[in-house]
């Protein structure tokens, strides 16, 4: 059922603000006055000390499920206090890379179904690794076959471009990282502010949704285009990759989301006055990083888009240079949950201004059973 929505992809991307509720419901504790703010994630309470104590985190998936677990690195990397590695599922395979019984392995899939991802679980399974599944399909086959793991809860999701199952595998794996932590003091502050940060997420996520307009208006800029490149880093260079994903997967326009600390090493040779470029460079410990390689395109003549903190537009685009998209701040991990839903709205305007099947992309399937 769509609802008042012509497409469910439009309607999913529309429903983040509720799906994020619904995945965290019963999941973040504020306490009261004395008591700390804490993580509950039921499906893995008598696992953590294993986890803990694991020799390393491997998380594994497909596609925009790999993209979540890379937007949600950088956050593990820091509360974890164990070493995290990322394969994507059919590379694992190719390689018969290293899993030992000593290592965690993570296995993301909206589905539960796909095959790559299931039979790299099968993979660390023999291999004698405890397998945590974060999967949006009780009952599916990553789900059972899983030691334990969590369920993200985002209500069934019916469009082939994944959209909200993104955001919620992002504020799961968030979560994760939070309650593997634990209570350590030294990041006390730290983890509560990203609490709070969860808590009104929705809202901003709302806030954000406001954009639908001006990204339709950005997609009929873009219509005619051959190819769109967007440079991301740090926490968002998962939102680069996700952002051209999905306009590659819909919209049938070459795409590519490209590391922004690459850019000397090869892409910088593409830069003209007509290729465009989204470049994200919202307010975080890389902002200055970014600030640079836009004036290296403005000095090549770059069609840049930046993609800024609210209020920013002047830092990011000196003499009002190329178009900006301004979006709400938040605390940096949780940046990509807010970053890539302007380049879904853009996706999804980009996919229906010209022409094509928004909900059953050609060639693709929802899940992905075969290899
Ligand atoms: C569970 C209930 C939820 C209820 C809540 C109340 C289910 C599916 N969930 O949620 O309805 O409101 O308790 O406390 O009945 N699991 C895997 N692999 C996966 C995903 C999950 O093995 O990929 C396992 C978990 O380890 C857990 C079970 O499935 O044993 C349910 O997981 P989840 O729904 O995330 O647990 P809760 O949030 O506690
Ligand atoms: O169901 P899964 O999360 O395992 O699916 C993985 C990929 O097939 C999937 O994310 C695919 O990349 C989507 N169509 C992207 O929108």
């Amino acid at each position: 059922n769509k609802g008042n929505y012509e497409h469910y992809m439009q309607k999913e991307i529309h429903e983040q603000p509720e799906s994020l509720k619904t995945t965290m419901r019963g999941r973040l504790i504020r306490g009261g006055s004395c008591k700390a703010k804490t993580v509950l994630l039921g499906g893995l309470k008598d696992h953590f000390k294993t986890i803990r104590r694991s020799r390393r985190i491997v998380f594994i998936g497909c596609g925009t499920s790999y993209n979540a677990a890379l937007a949600a690195r950088p956050i593990l990397d820091e509360l974890s206090g164990v070493p995290v590695t990322m394969e994507i599922a059919s590379d694992l395979l190719d390689r018969q890379g290293p899993i030992y019984r000593e290592d965690t392995a993570v296995f993301v899939s909206q589905s539960g179904e796909t095959a790559d991802t299931l039979q790299a679980l099968e993979y660390a399974l023999e291999n004698g690794a405890l397998c945590v599944g974060i999967t949006n399909t009780v009952g599916s086959a990553i789900a059972r076959h899983t030691h334990c793991g969590v369920h993200i809860n985002a209500g069934a999701e019916i469009g082939v471009a994944s959209t909200k199952a993104y955001t919620s595998q992002i504020v799961v794996m968030a979560m994760l990282a939070l309650a593997i932590g634990g209570d350590t003091i030294s990041s006390q502050t730290r983890r509560e502010a990203i609490i709070d940060g969860l808590f009104d997420l929705p809202n901003k996520v709302r806030e954000v949704l406001n954009l639908d307009q001006e990204m339709k208006d950005l997609a009929k800029l873009l219509i005619a285009e051959q190819s769109l490149l967007v440079f991301g880093r740090g926490y968002n260079y998962a939102t680069a990759l996700e952002g051209a994903l999905k306009v590659k997967e819909v919209a049938l326009m070459h795409s590519e989301g490209i590391l922004a600390g690459e850019m000397k090493h090869g892409p910088l040779a593409l830069v003209d006055e007509n290729l465009p470029i989204i470049v994200i460079a919202t307010r975080d410990s890389c902002f200055s990083k970014q600030q640079s390689v836009i004036q290296q395109l403005h000095a090549r003549k770059g069609r840049v888009i930046v993609m800024c903190s609210k209020g920013e537009a002047v830092s990011v685009c000196p003499g009002g240079l190329g178009r900006v998209i301004e979006v709400p701040h938040v605390e940096d991990c949780l940046q990509p949950v807010i970053n890539v839903v302007p380049l879904q709205l853009l996706a999804y305007h980009l996919t229906v201004l010209r022409g094509y099947n928004v909900d059953q992309p050609r060639n693709l399937a929802k899940s992905v059973t075969t290899q």
